[in-house]
């Protein structure tokens, strides 16, 4: 699965985001080292603070799916449907950096390029859950 694979079913993906209050519908795919796929829209609510991130969408509906490994996640989004950039936001990323190895790339889109990044560079100098084993 290329990178520009997995960016056009992140794009089918943004085709469900339910965003009537940002107008910012984003999508994402996730491509587990199985080879399964899973894919996430952005999915806001009228409180806000419940609105929940496409990345987190495709992530959690992966774990509860029973998988745990991860290969690289596809991210789209933008006002208009237009192909701009959408970098994870914080929490994201944080989630992001919970479940998946050093290699995991995220792979995003301006409007002529895909380019992909090392969760590190996206996080650097993350806190992690080795920091808690004793
Ligand atoms: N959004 C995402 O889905 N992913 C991100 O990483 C950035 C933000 C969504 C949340 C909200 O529905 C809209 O984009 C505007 O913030």
């Amino acid at each position: 699965m290329t990178d520009t694979e997995l960016m056009q079913l992140a794009k089918k993906a943004r085709g469900n985001a339910y965003a009537p209050y940002s107008k910012f519908a984003v999508g994402a795919a996730l491509l587990c080292s199985d080879m399964s796929i899973y894919m996430g829209c952005n999915i806001e609510n009228a409180s806000y603070g419940a609105t929940m991130c496409a990345e987190r969408v495709a992530l959690y509906q992966a774990i509860a799916n029973g998988k745990s490994s991860f290969v690289k996640i596809a991210v789209c989004g933008g006002v208009n449907y237009t192909d701009v950039e959408c970098p994870p936001c914080g929490i994201c990323r944080q989630v992001l950096r919970e479940f998946c190895t050093d290699d995991f790339r995220v792979v995003l889109q301006n409007v002529d390029q895909i380019i992909s990044y090392k969760i590190d560079e996206l996080l650097p100098l993350s806190f992690q859950k080795n920091m808690l084993e004793k």
